[in-house]
């Protein structure tokens, strides 16, 4: 009898044990640092593993000797004599100051090796591709000055290559963090700080930023697009050709003269090879292909789109973009453009 009810429950932990396997391995947290993509964020975890099989036992070990000494040594009843009072153990002082000592160097060591190896880009200078972001309330600026691209909110980087990037803020203090590639660093005002990524595979790694930076902080994402490297170097060009985005259809091209012309758009956004070149909101170079709107918080549909232009503050609290009072048809048309702009 009770070795069936054994039976029951053994085989009760090995399901229950399976399925939290079985979860864990399904299921995919995109902004999680326990599942590394990129070469930074994998030597991150490793130094934190290295850290955690270091501290576990010596946590076992003193909270095992403490109930032991408690359980072992305690005064008993009618024990009221003084336990014999001795000073210093040798054995003991040495023991431990040495025992210390090794378990510091252990993690200090790689510490200070992941320190310097994450603090720069290992390549040559050549390989290095550099993007400046800056962070703005609420969206994210890319600058790729080598390849004369500058998009919003979807970075777009080679696989295999370490991408350094220049961390600038035109506001108040942001972060980078798109915990799949690395640790997050950031941004700050009237300086420029550093931090390298390099994806592993070509995939798409979700970020945010990680500093409280008022109202829109909550939705202010990222994403960051890897791709094969013959792919983006497709997209970059594709980014910075003259003669991209001309309007496909009566409407969108209603919808750019609305943009370019009537309406007050171009004050605040580029368009390249538009007369769009404002620089206060998200370059919309692109718009039409990225996932998202608004700085990762909605899917880039039709619908989505004319509710931003509707009243942006409406469905993005904070979002500094007024609400232009546009009319049904004006927005269809600017969504028929913007849309377009692929
Ligand atoms: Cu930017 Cu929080």
């Amino acid at each position: 009898m009770r070795l069936t009810s054994w039976r029951r429950t053994r085989a009760l932990l090995a399901t229950v044990g399976l399925g939290a396997l079985g979860l864990t391995g399904c299921a995919r947290y995109p902004q999680s640092t326990f599942s590394p993509a990129g070469v930074v964020a994998k030597v991150q975890l490793e130094l934190f593993d290295l850290g955690l099989w270091v501290v576990i036992p010596i946590g076992l070990l003193v909270i095992g000797l403490l109930i032991y000494i408690l359980a072992r040594f305690s005064a008993r009843k009618g024990d009221d004599e003084l336990p014999p009072q001795i000073e210093g153990n040798h054995k003991l002082e040495v023991g431990w100051t040495v025992a210390f000592v090794l378990i510091l160097a252990v993690l200090t060591v790689p510490n200070l090796r992941d320190t310097f190896y994450v603090a720069a880009p290992p390549a040559q200078a050549a390989d290095v591709m550099q993007v400046t972001v800056t962070g703005h309330q609420w969206w994210w600026a890319f600058d790729y000055p080598t390849q004369h691209v500058v998009t919003a909110n979807e970075m777009h980087i080679p696989t295999g290559r370490p991408i350094e990037l220049n961390l600038k803020s035109a506001d108040v203090i942001h972060a980078f963090w798109v915990p799949e590639l690395a640790g997050k660093v950031d941004l700050i005002p009237g300086r420029t700080n550093h931090m390298w990524i390099q994806a592993k595979k070509p995939g798409v790694y979700y970020g945010q930023c990680a500093e409280f930076c008022g109202t829109g902080h909550a939705d202010m994402r990222l994403v960051v697009v890897a791709q094969a490297p013959a792919a983006f170097q497709r997209w970059a060009a594709h980014m910075a050709d003259p003669h991209y985005g001309t309007p496909a259809t009566a409407l969108a091209k209603e919808g750019q003269q609305l943009f370019l012309k009537t309406e007050p758009c171009s004050a605040c956004h580029t368009v390249a090879s538009t007369s769009a070149k404002g620089v206060i909101g998200p370059n919309l170079t692109g718009i039409g292909s990225r996932m998202y709107i608004g700085a990762g918080t909605f899917r880039n549909t039709n619908a989505n789109l004319a509710l931003w232009l509707h009243d942006p503050g409406a469905i993005k609290p904070g979002a500094k973009m007024p609400n232009l009072h546009l009319k049904p048809g004006q927005i269809q048309a600017l969504v028929a453009y913007l849309r377009g702009l692929k």
